[in-house]
């Protein structure tokens, strides 16, 4: 069965960048990318490419090269899933924020709402790939919905996580380690959609780099990465602290420990702790999945990874007031970075946002600079915590587009998102700008120790 028309529903960081790059190796598919929020699409069809919606390095000359030729951006849902004959389910699974599961379990409210605009719209058969992560065996929910208010159309369904990361998505995309793949493998129809995908793919993707497994592996597999990926940096996060009252450095540390080849030296940069969307909400979810079934030592283990994340984040800001004299009332803190990692423009859980809250709460005054993330942005995120009302946020925190002014006549400066142009800031500068004693909190072991303490900075870094 050969793919012609591909409709993905959901236009945001992964359906956007993914589809981008399918429609850019796939030149005879159509892709049509669909959402609800028309600014979002209206940003993806702007017709200065470096306005979409997503910053990703790349991503704009992907997007230049194949919008209007064979990928296409629209808010006419029903028109895409009509003509499509694969339908990616692309929109976000957030935690739950009320009733049983709240603040665990996955919202599925978005992909239950897909599957029933797909079961009434479709007049043909359709292969319908789970691209958001989901909780193991939802493919069987979204079936049931499908056929039982269905056209009596056939419906297969496969499970096709994402792995990419934020700020590397269109490298991670073109090279991936692998593509997974799962479906019903054991019905002939089930293995003629898996071929179809596997074809798509195929495209630019080895052949021996594409997976193909049953949906339940698929579908836990991803949640699995996402816990194990963010139990290594909570690993590592939990020997900073432990380096940091020892005397050995957590750099030396994981570089040691990374050689071993059994271990490896990824992911082991210890940080104030992880954000994105992903990590602690599928952890959460693997949570709440393995509480379900009663497993409640597996869960108390996946747990402490966000216990300990949230200590991570609690530790670095209650260091910044216990080194200014026990105090930040009225003392302005500059904070470098907003975005959860560098090179992208996501924001959500993202360590700046609960340091910026610890320290509102103790009263500080807090100005950032990002260089990508918008000023509404940084003001949407602290209005989501309800700590205190949106003009009290914007009377206590104020975001500018220069770094020297944001550092200017401050007595602290944290370093939250490990962005490379803070690197090459000119530091001297900035201390000659700043209230004395200056201090300077990198949370992303960014800079150089040497050289901030010989321009005269105290100087913290996490884990050391
Ligand atoms: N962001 C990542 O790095 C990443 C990586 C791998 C997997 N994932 C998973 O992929 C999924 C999507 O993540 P994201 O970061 O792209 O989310 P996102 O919030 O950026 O995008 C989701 C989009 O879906 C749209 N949407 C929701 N319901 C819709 C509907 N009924 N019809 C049309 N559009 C609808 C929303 O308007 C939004 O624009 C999630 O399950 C996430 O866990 C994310």
């Amino acid at each position: 069965m050969r793919i012609r028309n591909i409709c993905c529903i959901g236009a945001g960081y992964v359906g956007g960048p993914t589809m981008a790059v399918i429609a850019q190796k796939c030149p005879e598919i159509d892709v049509t990318v669909v959402d609800i929020n028309e600014k979002r699409i209206a940003a993806w069809n702007d017709k200065n490419v470096e306005n979409i919606p997503i910053y990703e390095p790349g991503l704009p000359e992907v997007v230049q090269e194949a919008r209007g030729r064979n990928l296409f951006f629209s808010t006419d849902v029903d028109a895409a899933i009509d003509k499509a004959d694969m339908i990616f389910i692309s929109v976000n699974t957030p935690t739950k924020t009320y009733g049983i599961g709240k603040g665990m379990a996955a919202d599925l409210k978005y992909i239950e709402l897909c599957a029933r605009q797909i079961a009434r719209v479709s007049k043909t058969d359709k292969i319908v790939v789970e691209k958001s992560t989901l909780p193991v065996r939802t493919a069987e929910a979204l079936k049931n919905i499908l056929d039982n208010t269905g056209n009596g159309v056939n419906f297969q369904i496969l499970s096709n996580p994402e792995f990419l990361a934020e700020g590397t998505a269109v490298d991670d995309l073109m090279d991936p380690d692998r593509v997974l793949i799962g479906g019903d493998i054991d019905s002939a129809k089930g293995k003629e959609a898996v071929d179809a995908l596997v074809n798509v793919y195929a495209h630019w993707v080895p052949k021996s780099k594409i997976l193909t497994t049953n949906v339940w592996s698929s579908e836990l597999s991803k949640l699995t990465a996402n816990a194990f990926l963010a139990q290594r940096v909570s690993s590592i996060n939990a020997m900073s602290e432990l380096c940091e009252k020892t005397g050995a450095d957590v750099t030396e540390v994981a570089k040691a420990v990374g050689m071993d080849s059994r271990i490896g030296s990824k992911f082991l940069k210890s940080s104030v702790g992880f954000g994105g969307s992903c990590f602690q909400k599928d952890i959460l979810n693997l949570v709440y999945i393995a509480k379900s079934f009663g497993l409640h030592e597996v869960a108390d283990y996946w747990e402490q990874v966000i216990i300990m994340n949230d200590h991570q984040k609690r530790r670095f800001a209650s260091n910044i007031v216990s080194s200014l004299f026990n105090t930040v009332s009225g003392k302005k803190i500059a904070l470098l970075g907003w975005a959860f990692k560098k090179d992208t423009n996501d924001t959500r859980e993202s360590a700046a946002i609960y340091v910026a809250d610890y320290l509102l709460n103790e009263q500080a005054e807090i100005v950032v600079y990002d260089p990508k993330v918008k000023e509404e942005q940084i003001f949407a995120d602290l209005d989501n915590l309800n700590s205190r009302s949106e003009e009290e946020n914007r009377k206590r925190v104020t975001v500018l587009n220069d770094p020297y002014e944001v550092c200017r006549d401050a007595h602290a400066i944290a370093v939250l998102t490990e962005w490379d142009e803070f690197k090459e800031m000119d530091w001297g500068k900035i201390y000659k700008d700043m209230l004395k004693p200056a201090f300077l909190f990198d949370g992303r072991r960014l800079l150089e120790r040497k050289t901030k303490e010989e321009i005269g900075f105290e100087f913290y870094a996490i884990g050391s």
